[in-house]
C-alpha cells in the first residue's frame, strides 16, 4: 500500500515512529507482561512514566516552576466549563476574545454556567471582503475588572491564528488546542493553558492544562470532583483513573517531540509546510484562501476551490491519491489541511502537488 497522508483536524495523525513504538510494545509494556493499558494507574512503573511525561513537557516548553501541568479528562469542551468553574465564583466576571468557532461555544459554556451577565465578549475578526482579519484593542483601556481573559490563538475549524502575545490586563487563559507545541511561546505570559490532546499531543480522552499557582487561590463555584484544579494538583492528576493510554502515547509525543529538536526545530518545519502550502493557492485562481496573511493558521490550512461544484470530485481524487480527511468542516465548507506537528514537509508537498494535477485537470 502506498503511502496515506492524513489530514483530519482532529483525532489527528500521530507520529508514524510513536505509532510503530506503540504497536510493537501493546501487548508488553516495560517488561511487564502486560500492556500499558492494563497496569495499575498507581503502579510504579505508570507513576515513573507519569512523572517523566511532565518533566518532558515542563522541558519542550520551558515551564516555570510556579505553574502546575495536569493531565486531565474531557477534552478541550471539558476545560470550557472547567475554567468557568475553577475560576469565576459568585461574583466574578470574564471576558472572552471571539475569533471563531472554538472561542464562541466556549463563551456558550461560560454563559450557560455563568450566567449571561457574568461573561463579556469582545469580537475580534474584522471579515470585510470575504476576507477574516484578526485586530485585538488595547485592553488597558477597557474599564472593567475581569477574573480572566479567555481566548482561541489558533481556531482550527476558520484556519485563523494569532501570533502576537495578547497584552492583558487580567490573567490570560488560552485554548491551545490545535496549536500547543506548533511554536515557542512564553509560557509565563499565561495564567492558563490548556488543549485538548487529539491534534498535537496524542489520542483524544486526554487533556493538558498548564496553569499558574497563583490562580488557584481565586473563587470557585461548585463542580464536579474530576474538573477541580486544585484536587487534581492535590492527586498529582490521578484523583480518579486517568486516561493512561492516551496519557502513555503522550509521553512517547514528548519524547518524540525531544528527539527531533523540541519546539524550535517544529516551527521552522511547520513554517515551511504553511508557505509552501499557502504560497502554492495564492499561486494561481482555482483555490482560493479566505484569512488576511497575518492571521493565516499554520496548523489548519482553509481553503475553496473557486468552483465549487469540483468540491465533490476534489475529495474522492484526493482520497484516491493517498491524501484523505480534507473536507472542510461542514459549518464553513470547503476544505482544510491539518498539518499539525506529526505531518511531514513530504505530505504537504504530496498534497500541492494533487492539488496541480486537479487544477490542470479541470481548469476550463
Ligand atoms: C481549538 C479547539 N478548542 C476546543 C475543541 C473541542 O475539543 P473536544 O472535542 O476535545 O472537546 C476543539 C476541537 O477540535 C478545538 O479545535
Amino acid at each position: 500500500m502506498s503511502a496515506t497522508y492524513n489530514f483530519c483536524a482532529g483525532p489527528a495523525m500521530l507520529p508514524p515512529a510513536v505509532m510503530q513504538k506503540a504497536k510493537a510494545e501493546l501487548l508488553d509494556w516495560n517488561d511487564q507482561g502486560v500492556s500499558v493499558m492494563e497496569l495499575s494507574h498507581r503502579s510504579k512503573e505508570f507513576i515513573a512514566l507519569a512523572d517523566q511525561s511532565e518533566a518532558d513537557l515542563r522541558e519542550l516548553m520551558s515551564i516555570p516552576d510556579d505553574y502546575h501541568v495536569l493531565f486531565m479528562h474531557g477534552g478541550g469542551r471539558g476545560q470550557f466549563a472547567a475554567v468557568v468553574n475553577n475560576f469565576l465564583g459568585e461574583n466574578g466576571r470574564a471576558l472572552y476574545l471571539v475569533d471563531g468557532s472554538w472561542s464562541s461555544s466556549a463563551v456558550d459554556e461560560a454563559i450557560k454556567l455563568a450566567g449571561e451577565d457574568k461573561v463579556d465578549t469582545l469580537n475580534i475578526v474584522d471579515k470585510s471582503n470575504e476576507i477574516s482579519k484578526v485586530s485585538i484593542p488595547n485592553l488597558h483601556e477597557v474599564k472593567q475588572d475581569y477574573r480572566y481573559l479567555h481566548y482561541c490563538p489558533n481556531e482550527t475549524v476558520d484556519g485563523i491564528e494569532i501570533f502576537d502575545e495578547i497584552d492583558s490586563p487580567w490573567p490570560i487563559i488560552a485554548d491551545m488546542s490545535s496549536n500547543i507545541m506548533s511554536r515557542e511561546i512564553d509560557v509565563s505570559r499565561y495564567g492558563l493553558i490548556y488543549a485538548g490532546a487529539q491534534k498535537n499531543i496524542g489520542p483524544s480522552g486526554l487533556s493538558i492544562v498548564i496553569v499558574k499557582d497563583e490562580l488557584l487561590k481565586l473563587p470557585q463555584l461548585p463542580q464536579a470532583s474530576i474538573m477541580d484544579y486544585r484536587l487534581a494538583v492535590k492527586h498529582d492528576s490521578m484523583f480518579n483513573t486517568p486516561p493512561t493510554f492516551a496519557w502513555y502515547l503522550a509521553a512517547e509525543v514528548f519524547k518524540w517531540l525531544k528527539d527531533n529538536g523540541g519546539i524550535a526545530a517544529m516551527a521552522k518545519t511547520n513554517t515551511q509546510k504553511a508557505e509552501l502550502l499557502y504560497s502554492f493557492i495564492d499561486s494561481g485562481d482555482f483555490y482560493e484562501n479566505r484569512v488576511a496573511v497575518e492571521n493565516r493558521s499554520q496548523m489548519n490550512v482553509t481553503f475553496y476551490l473557486k468552483d465549487e461544484s469540483l468540491n465533490e470530485a476534489f475529495l474522492a481524487e484526493s482520497k484516491a491519491a493517498g491524501l484523505v480527511a480534507l473536507k472542510g468542516h461542514r459549518s464553513v465548507g470547503g476544505m482544510r489541511a491539518s498539518i499539525y506537528n506529526a505531518m511531514s514537509l513530504e505530505g504537504v508537498a504530496a498534497l500541492v502537488e494533487f492539488m496541480k494535477k486537479f487544477a490542470d485537470k479541470h481548469q476550463s
